[in-house]
């Protein structure tokens, strides 16, 4: 798996956070600094030889598109799917929540077209609208699918605030089959991931999750408190949030943690290239 470069993501970063400060600071569902966020993202998959449609949440609070990607290649009735929300509260640009999952998300598939392995599955990246307003726009994707498109979904991954500034490593359904992965590399950094308590039904993994498909993903924590325990073992600040600016203005290119951000990056090419990719190397 390629080693994914921080710094590119957060090169996006800086681009949603330019996109909100051009748009009343905030890129929230229905605003110009959501389409303009989902017209960045899209226009580098198309660069990059993706298959790419926007889909409008019409059932959403804030009627606007989901954005989904197709990587050609591998078997569609054996997709794997990587999810994350783009769309930020009214009050801020959300650069942690949730820039830093859509961000590491698009450098992932990026560097998957980049790398152009053999497929033995088929990859597919989806980029949400109107979470902040109750996960609609997952919620609206699920529900558009037929049983047989439904049941070719093998897993789910979700990448809900990947870079809290005294962030944790959080796993949705740790102890999962479908976790492994994931799970699998954080240990090897000697992390100690813990179950993602604190995200549990509040964020897209859950529209998955209600439909029976597979998931898990990555989160680094929102406004819950790190204990001392988790101080000992991440560093950070004890008795203080994970994100202390949680749905703030303040949540800007500033509030990322780069270390947690390279992390889940990572996590996430080792997660596609086990899952998803072949061993034998493509002799083009
Ligand atoms: N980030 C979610 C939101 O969009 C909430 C959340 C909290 C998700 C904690 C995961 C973990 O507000
Ligand atoms: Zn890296
Ligand atoms: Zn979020
Ligand atoms: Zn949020």
């Amino acid at each position: 798996p390629p080693n994914i470069d921080p710094a590119a993501i957060q090169s996006h970063l800086t681009q949603l956070n330019t996109i909100a400060n051009s748009n009343g600071g905030t890129r929230r569902a229905g605003s110009a600094g959501f389409t303009q966020s989902v017209a960045y993202i899209k226009g580098k998959l198309q660069a990059a030889g993706y298959q790419v449609a926007e889909q409008r949440c019409t059932t959403c609070t804030f009627v606007s598109n989901n954005l989904i990607a197709d990587w050609p290649g591998g078997d569609v009735n054996q997709t794997i799917m990587f999810g994350a929300h783009l769309d930020s509260v009214s009050a801020g640009p959300g650069i942690n929540d949730n820039g830093s999952g859509s961000a590491t998300l698009l450098e992932n598939a990026l560097q998957l077209a980049a790398n152009h392995p053999t497929m033995t599955k088929h990859v597919r990246f989806g980029w949400w609208t109107d979470e902040e307003q109750g996960l609609n726009g997952s919620e609206f994707y699920v529900g558009q699918l037929s049983g047989a498109q439904r049941t070719a979904i093998k897993a789910y991954y979700n990448f809900d605030m990947v870079a809290s500034p005294n962030g944790g490593y959080f796993i949705n359904n740790i102890n999962s089959t479908q976790s492994a992965p994931l799970r699998d590399y954080w240990q090897s950094l000697n992390l100690q991931p813990e179950e993602d308590v604190e995200g549990v039904g509040r964020s897209d993994d859950a529209s998955f999750s209600a439909a029976g498909i597979p998931s898990s993903g990555y989160a680094t924590g929102a406004s819950a408190i790190k204990s001392s325990a988790q101080q000992r073992k991440w560093g950070g600040t004890a008795n203080a949030s994970y994100d202390s600016c949680y749905h703030r203005s303040c949540d800007t290119t500033s509030n990322i943690n780069v270390t947690a951000l390279d992390r889940s990056a990572d996590g996430v090419a080792i997660t596609i290239w086990k899952l998803a990719v072949s061993d034998t190397p493509q002799n083009d």
